[in-house]
């Protein structure tokens, strides 16, 4: 089963990814998750996406595309897939269409888009929670998902940080940013049968059994 799973910055896209992957057995591929990894290493991908990351802005379409190509057709993907954070905007969307509708593609085309709609008002007030492991990357929150000891990581013992975009001012901009160029893409989807509506205001555990009852 290949899947995306949409929403605006902190809906809980990721929160749902992790466990939708483990209880379907698919790879979960984080566009979000593997920028940041280039940045943290220093990959020449790292150093074109760093900018607009850190202004909360798009990475080109392209750049993206490559990226989601290339982990597609990873073995650990040939079982399906859940793809969070992409399609972004309508010319990605259109772009993954492309990719499925052709004819050597050996893949399955992406089934269900599922949409998690959160408030602009929620989505800040969990962002400016969460805090990151500036070293691997796992993410915490004081209520949902708190760390064994106080702001330190429970995998490498690093000293929790707010990430940078995660600063209410970006994540206003970031909030702009989907609402003018990823929210088309609930009309997009729902033209073609393919969403999954969700609201994502109730606990994580709710949420997730109402998502596996709609698929
Ligand atoms: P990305 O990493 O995808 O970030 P995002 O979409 O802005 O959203 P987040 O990952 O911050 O939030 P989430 O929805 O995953 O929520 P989470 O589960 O963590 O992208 C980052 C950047 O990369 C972009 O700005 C862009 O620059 C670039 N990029 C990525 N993909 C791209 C693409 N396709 N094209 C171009 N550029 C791209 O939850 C958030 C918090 O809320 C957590 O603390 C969590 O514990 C908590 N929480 C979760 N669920 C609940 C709940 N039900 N109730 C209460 N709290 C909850
Ligand atoms: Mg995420």
């Amino acid at each position: 089963m290949n899947l995306a799973i949409l929403g605006p910055p902190g809906s809980g896209k990721g929160t749902q990814a992790v466990h939708l992957a483990k209880q379907l057995q698919i790879a979960h591929i984080s566009t979000g998750e593997i920028l940041r990894e280039a940045v943290r290493k220093k990959t020449p991908l790292g150093c074109e996406a760093k900018k607009f990351l850190e202004a909360g802005q798009l990475v080109p379409d392209a750049v993206v595309l490559e990226i989601v190509k290339a982990k597609m057709h990873e073995p650990t993907s040939a079982g399906g897939y859940i793809l969070d954070g992409f399609p972004r905007t309508i010319p990605q969307a259109q772009m993954l269409d492309r990719i499925d509708n052709h004819p050597q593609n050996p893949h399955p085309p992406l089934e269900k888009a599922i949409y998690l709609e959160v408030s602009d008002e929620e989505c800040v007030a969990r962002l400016s929670e969460r805090r990151t492991c500036p070293e691997c990357g796992l993410t915490y929150n004081p209520v949902t998902h708190p760390p064994k000891k106080a702001e330190t990581c429970d995998a490498c013992k690093a000293q929790l940080i707010l990430r940078e975009d995660d600063r209410p001012e970006t994540v206003r901009n970031r909030l702009q940013v989907y609402h003018a160029q990823t929210a088309p893409l609930i009309q997009y989807y729902e033209g073609s049968g393919r969403l999954v509506k969700i609201n994502g205001n109730s606990s994580p555990q709710e949420i997730y059994k109402n998502i596996i009852n709609l698929l």
